[in-house]
């Protein structure tokens, strides 16, 4: 059985209240099934049945950076968090060069990074520990990458990562993750919408398990 690693990532979604209710509709998961979530949210999800993730994460150590979230201040409540997304690309200009000091720090204060890139030439920073292949025109559109070239571009990241985990990210769902996982150089997803609901989201769980069994 391949070796599954799946997150879903709610992006800026969810009270604390919200996320309560989140938690008692979700089944426990079978597994290591990761959550990342927005920072207000980590004490809610922390000592639950899910891995708790954060997106995103200060470059700077602690210190006078008004209204960052230092890699150790999240470490509190997370074992992982997301760098890299494109929407921390596209929507606050975050570079290579950021993205590395805040790997850098993830790092340092003990997190494992999901690591996201939009194609199989961008620049992965050393000692991340998944890289998330996410299509920009993939995300939250409802059209996925074909599994083959996900696979291909997969296969390409690990070439150039030391076999690297890589998993593949945008709009997959409960119905299209088996396609997904089952490519041989696919080692698991990274839902954003689909995570929302928690019926769908174990629903994605269970058919991404059932497929690599
Ligand atoms: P999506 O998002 O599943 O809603 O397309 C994926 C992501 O951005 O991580």
């Amino acid at each position: 059985m391949k070796k599954l690693f799946i997150a879903g990532n709610w992006k800026s979604n969810k009270t604390v209240s919200e996320a309560q209710a989140w938690l008692s509709a979700a089944r426990d998961p079978n597994g290591n099934i990761v959550i990342c979530v927005p920072f207000t949210l980590l004490p809610a999800l922390k000592g639950g049945p899910f891995v708790v993730g954060a997106q995103d994460v200060s470059p700077f150590a602690e210190g006078a950076y008004t209204g960052e979230v230092s890699a150790r201040q999240a470490g509190e409540f997370a074992d992982w968090v997301i760098v890299g997304h494109s929407e921390r690309r596209k929507y606050f200009s975050e570079n290579d060069d950021l993205l590395q000091k805040k790997v850098q720090q993830a790092k340092k204060a003990g997190l494992k990074v999901i690591y996201c890139v939009p194609d199989s030439e961008t620049v992965v920073p050393e000692n991340v520990d998944v890289i998330a292949y996410e299509p920009v025109w993939a995300i939250g559109t409802g059209k996925t990458d074909t599994p083959e070239n996900a696979d291909r571009v997969c296969a390409k990241i690990k070439e150039r990562t030391n076999n690297a985990m890589v998993i593949y990210g945008g709009s997959v769902t409960d119905k299209n993750v088996a396609s997904f996982v089952r490519m041989p150089h696919i080692d698991g997803v990274l839902p954003g919408g689909a995570s929302l609901d928690p019926v769908t989201f174990s629903r994605l769980i269970d058919a991404a398990q059932h497929a690599t069994k």
